[in-house]
């Protein structure tokens, strides 16, 4: 792989590592050179520096006329690993039913575990490749996935074990969730008996195999009850698993509450979260997650709101949610224009939402910022002024995407 110098940079955008309470949680160097070794960031600096601390340089040199950098993004929610579409189900909305009704009457989460059984683990993998390469395009360039649409044990951990192929074979550097997301119909009257089952088999295969870093459970009305979910997630974090929680999204549930007194490392949605939540996030050092497209694609109920969150102290990433039914967007760029202009985020701040926020969504230290030592996945902006990325949404103006040094073929224009 060896040693590539990325020179005359407009602006190299380096996101703090903590987003505290600043005004503006990005470092900017003007005029600037990155220089990359073994898929690392080794040096960052402004070209004068540079030359003056490497008069003799001689490696390979990219010429970036001006061009902004930034990190690779971080989508830190998502379920890109599904099998079938749920088009009619948007039809449906449109002419007036909710998404709760749709699931109440057999749609929803259950039609996709329904879809889940028959499919082959590789017909998964194949049909996941160019959604996540689609998610490249945009820049992203570490994604999680959850599972979730199996709901069934042997169809959860055929969902893991997809995941885990695609971390083998694909480019985005890829982190596996395991999701508790409804309880399945046969278990409908015997709810003890499934989290006893997801618990005693999901979970303990999932941390046994290395299919899964984290565990997530889908709280709300029609899903987990918060006892039900301090269960799985007592046993979850036993297993080492790092917790994460889709809380306050159709109903105000207290979610924030739990995800704080859980200790979570991020709690996600959060539209309805009560007015004590924030605090309560920001005090227990829960990374806030919004998911504007969610909003954008089922249209019923209220923004996110991501100044409240900042406000009360919360550091706040910015995710996709990528799902057959309640977010098809694989555009997390679009994802930070709407958390600014709909959910009342600086500009800055929704950047560090889709690098450094998405990392520490995931509790990872090693990318986000583009710090020496750092993983060198980045962003080229074919632009003089990093903003545009938020400004043409849908339309970003990506130059080019790395992925630990190296070069996104998709992404060569
Ligand atoms: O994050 N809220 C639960 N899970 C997904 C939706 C899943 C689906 O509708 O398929 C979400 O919105
Ligand atoms: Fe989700």
């Amino acid at each position: 792989m060896g040693t590539l110098l990325l020179d005359n940079i407009g602006q190299l955008v380096l996101p703090l590592a903590d987003e505290g309470t600043t005004k503006s949680p990005l470092h900017i160097i003007h005029n600037a050179a990155l220089l990359i070794d073994e898929g690392h960031v080794a040096w960052i600096g402004t070209r004068d520096e540079f030359k003056k601390e490497h008069p003799d340089f001689s490696a390979e040199e990219v010429d970036l006329h001006g061009q902004c950098i930034m990190p690779g993004f971080v989508d830190s929610h998502t379920h890109v690993v599904f099998a079938g579409e749920r088009i009619d189900e948007m039809e449906r909305r449109c002419r007036g039913e909710s998404y709760e009704e749709i699931a109440a009457a057999g749609g929803g989460i259950a039609f996709s575990a329904s879809q889940m059984t028959t499919i082959s683990e590789n017909d998964l993998v194949e049909q996941s490749i160019p959604r996540l390469d689609t998610l490249i395009q945009k820049g992203t360039t570490t994604c999680e996935i959850k599972s979730g649409y199996g709901l069934e044990p042997q169809a959860e951990l055929k969902q893991l074990r997809a995941i885990k192929a695609l971390q083998a074979q694909h480019p985005m550097d890829i982190k596996a969730t395991v999701l508790a997301h409804i309880v399945p119909q046969p278990f409908k009257t015997k709810r003890a008996d499934y989290i006893k089952i997801f618990s005693d088999d999901v979970l303990e295969q999932a941390a046994r195999q290395e299919l899964a870093h984290y565990c997530d459970i889908f709280i709300e009305e029609g899903a987990f009850s918060r006892d039900e979910a301090r269960l799985i997630a007592k046993r979850a974090k036993a297993l080492g698993l790092g917790l994460k929680l889709h809380v306050d999204q159709l109903t105000s549930g207290q979610g924030a509450e739990l995800a704080a007194e859980l200790g979570a490392l991020s709690a996600d949605h959060l539209e309805r979260i009560s007015p004590t939540g924030p605090a309560m996030l920001a005090k227990a050092g829960v990374i806030a997650t919004m998911l504007p497209a969610c909003k954008l694609f089922l249209g019923a109920g209220p923004w996110v709101n991501g100044r409240n969150l900042r406000d009360a102290g919360c550091e706040v990433a910015v995710a996709t949610d990528c799902n057959p039914g309640s977010a098809m967007v694989s555009d997390l760029p679009l994802c930070a224009t709407m958390a600014a202009t709909l959910g009342g985020l600086s500009l800055a701040e929704a950047l560090w939402g889709i690098t450094r926020g998405g990392a520490k969504a995931l509790g990872l230290n090693d990318r986000g910022t583009l710090n020496v030592g750092e993983r060198a996945d980045l962003v080229v902006l074919e632009h003089s002024d990093w903003r545009a990325l938020l400004y043409r949404p849908a339309n970003p103006p990506i130059a080019r995407v790395m992925i630990q040094g190296r070069w996104m073929q998709n992404t060569l224009s």
